[in-house]
């Protein structure tokens, strides 16, 4: 068993995509180890996309993710990180393969619906900047 870390960005919260998008966490075997439903602060996005903080995208990204509410959450199955990275698809919708959660879902390469992590190592430190021991279950 593997944990990844999830998110469901503020397009996908808005545009009412909520609950189709667990349903395809439920159908896909994932297990929920927590879930939160939450408001970023400007400081939590920079922390969370410091990897980024180089790229031209990185202020337009963090400025996108403070924009409404999101859905973060910790999720467990055998291959996690990678099944979660193919079931979402490529970063642009555009380029996104038919079925996939941002194919479906996605607005643009920005609004792009979900984050997952890209690393086991990377979803571990994703799931302890948003959870807490005793809020994993
Ligand atoms: P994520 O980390 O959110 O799961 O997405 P990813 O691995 O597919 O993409 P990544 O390269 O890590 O980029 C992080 C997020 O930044 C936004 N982005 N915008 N305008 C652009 O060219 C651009 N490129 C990336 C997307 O929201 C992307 O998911
Ligand atoms: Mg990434």
């Amino acid at each position: 068993m593997q944990r990844t870390f999830i998110m469901l960005k503020p397009d996908a919260v808005k545009n009412g995509h909520v609950g189709n998008i667990l349903a395809r966490i439920e159908k896909e075997g994932f297990k929920i180890k927590g879930m939160k439903y939450l408001q970023l602060s400007l400081n939590d996005a920079k922390q969370f996309y410091k990897v980024h903080s180089e790229r031209p995208f990185y202020n337009d990204l963090c400025s996108y993710m403070v924009s409404g509410p999101i859905v973060a959450a910790a999720l467990e199955r055998d291959n996690a990180v990678s099944h979660w990275r193919e079931i979402i698809g490529a970063t642009d919708p555009k380029e996104a393969a038919e079925g996939t959660i941002r194919k479906l879902y996605a607005e643009s390469k920005e609004a792009n619906a979900v984050h997952g992590s890209d690393s086991v190592d990377n979803a571990e430190f994703e799931i302890s900047f948003f959870f807490k021991g005793h809020e994993l279950v």
